[in-house]
């Protein structure tokens, strides 16, 4: 048993600096993939068409699936923004509603906006190296770079809950995180 917890670990091991999880499948998103998300959409033709670049990568390990198992994944985020929106991910809700998930900061600054799906009540958690967030069950959540530097992040979630994009890609997020003055600022949509 032993061995086959060693082996695992050596299969599964993470790199924050080189943003790498091995034996994990990777999903890659460009500012393309991404229309609608964003606030402003005349800023996001414009940025789209001067090039399509890669704002997030996400790497997903899935060792098992049975009851009780989970799955767990590196969140890459890199920065820069549409019009005065910081780069984010589309955001989803977990397909098995109450399954909840936990988020490290592993480098870089950021959040993750929390919007409860019955009430629509949101939440601004900071998210960087060494803050854990704990995201509960019925809540979308999204991640935004506020710094210089790519924010990485650990997920770690039940092994059912899976990923639903179709809600908020119909409405949305209630709240923008935009840049004033210099700093992020939370804002209604
Ligand atoms: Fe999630």
């Amino acid at each position: 048993m032993l061995e086959h917890f060693q082996s695992l670990a050596e299969k599964f091991s993470v790199n924050p600096d080189a943003f790498a999880l091995s034996g994990g499948r990777e999903v890659v998103r460009c500012l393309g993939d991404l229309d609608g998300c964003f606030r402003d959409a005349v800023s996001y033709s414009a940025a789209l068409a001067c090039g399509n670049p890669v704002l997030y990568r996400v790497i997903a390990v899935e060792p098992a699936s049975g009851s009780g198992d989970l799955h767990y994944g590196l969140g890459i985020l890199y920065p820069g923004k549409v019009g005065s929106e910081y780069y984010l991910t589309k955001g989803h809700l977990h397909r098995t509603r109450e399954a909840g998930e936990v988020y490290i900061g592993q480098r870089g600054e950021g959040f993750m906006l929390l919007e409860d799906e019955a009430s629509g009540e949101s939440r601004l958690e900071t998210l960087g190296a060494g803050r854990v967030v704990y995201v509960p069950g019925f809540t979308a959540h999204r991640t935004i770079n506020t710094g210089t530097v790519p924010l990485t992040y650990f997920g770690i979630y039940p092994a059912n809950a899976g990923h639903d994009y179709g809600a908020i890609a119909e409405r949305n997020f209630r709240k923008v995180l935009v840049e004033e003055a210099g700093q992020p600022v939370l804002k209604d949509r």
